[in-house]
């Protein structure tokens, strides 16, 4: 039985892989096992000689069972030392670079400009881009024959045989909101519309689709110094500088009497522009006080309502703070060459999610 005992238990501590252990197992235990078959001999033994052999083999087989188990444990131990040892990870090298989405600098120079019109109590209104041409002109004051009709560069929605629906067009300016949003809360409001804009016009300075953001503050007693006032504070913050001194141009819009084109302050130096010094003036936005027709077309009384409305081209304003000198960049080309320009993306938590930092 010694022999046994020292035979068997050298095999398993031998053992070099799980598939030598458990022949070994088979070998002394399974069913045919060496020790299995002296266990089926106890039957054949008197009982004298078995209650000496029986608790014996018991030992023996308990024995070997536990050296069976160390041996298993000592085996997945190495082998997972291995694997610990050839399959690593080089966790120091940099991460190769990827590509990585960030927030079109118009719709980030449109959130700056809300965030900026929220600290005067602007809140934001919205509108549909296919509009009816009641919404973009006649409620603004432009009948049909209204020449200020042909000069927007309209687009015109098709329309299908039989359909009678009233004519519709791609909205040429977010002034149509002004309507929908005093017809909808009335007044008193102060409300900023930002939004996509459509005119059939194509150069360094124009595209067929841009972005204006409107402005409107109805109340009691609102007047053009109230304008100025919320738009000398909108361009300081806007441009991050002191202060920005503009220029009020007599012009002349259908929907505001009297109307003005304002000019902000500004210098060219070495070929880079400079905003709220100099002696250069760049026409930014139109506006005026709102006119008594407008105002009833969205059922505010004139008598008792008035105040300003402005709309300014964001594009616009967006190429003045990051001296981007073509429009048609922003649309169509691929917008990593803005940091050339200097234009740094907002930081977005949720745009970096899982990318490397
Ligand atoms: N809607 C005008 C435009 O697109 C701008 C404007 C808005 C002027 C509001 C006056 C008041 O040119």
């Amino acid at each position: 039985m010694d022999t046994l005992r020292a035979s068997w238990l050298g095999r398993i501590a031998d053992a070099a892989d799980e598939q030598a252990l458990e022949g070994a197992r088979l070998g002394a235990l399974g069913k045919k096992g060496e020790v299995s078959l002296m266990m089926r001999e106890l039957g054949k033994m008197t009982p004298e000689q078995r209650q000496q052999a029986g608790p014996a083999l018991n030992a023996l087989k308990d024995e070997l069972n536990s050296a069976l188990a160390a041996r298993r444990a000592a085996l997945s131990d190495a082998a997972l030392a291995e694997r610990l040892r050839t399959e690593w990870l080089d966790v120091s090298l940099a991460p190769r670079p990827r590509a990585m989405g960030t927030i079109h600098p118009v719709s980030q120079v449109t959130e700056e400009v809300a965030a900026i019109f929220a600290d005067m109590g602007f809140g934001v209104a919205e509108g549909p881009q296919i509009e009816s041409d009641w919404y973009n002109f006649d409620a603004l004051n432009m009948p049909s024959h209204h020449s200020a009709r042909a000069e927007m560069d309209t687009f015109y929605m098709a329309r299908g045989e039989g359909d009678d629906r009233a004519p519709h067009v791609l909205r040429t300016h977010t002034s149509p909101v002004q309507i929908r949003t005093l017809q909808d809360r009335g007044a008193p409001i102060r409300i900023i519309a930002p939004g996509r804009v459509y005119r059939s016009d194509f150069d360094q300075t124009h595209t067929p689709m841009f972005h204006q953001v409107e402005g409107l503050a109805i109340d009691r007693d609102i007047s053009m110094a109230n304008l100025k006032w919320v738009l000398e504070e909108f361009f300081a913050a806007f441009f991050e500088v002191e202060g920005v001194e503009t220029r009020f141009r007599a012009s002349h819009f259908p929907f505001t009497e009297p109307s003005a084109e304002v000019d902000i302050r500004c210098s060219w130096k070495d070929g880079t522009l400079k905003v709220g010094e100099g002696d250069g003036w760049l026409e930014v936005l139109g506006s005026g006080m709102v006119h008594p027709k407008v105002l009833a077309a969205a059922g505010i009384d004139p008598n008792e309502w008035q105040g300003f409305a402005f709309g300014m081209g964001i594009d616009r304003i967006a190429m003045l703070k990051y001296g981007i000198p073509d429009l048609r960049a922003f649309f169509d080309a691929d917008l990593r060459w803005l940091r050339h320009y200097g234009f740094a993306a907002l930081d977005v938590p949720t745009m970096r999610g899982g990318l490397s930092a």
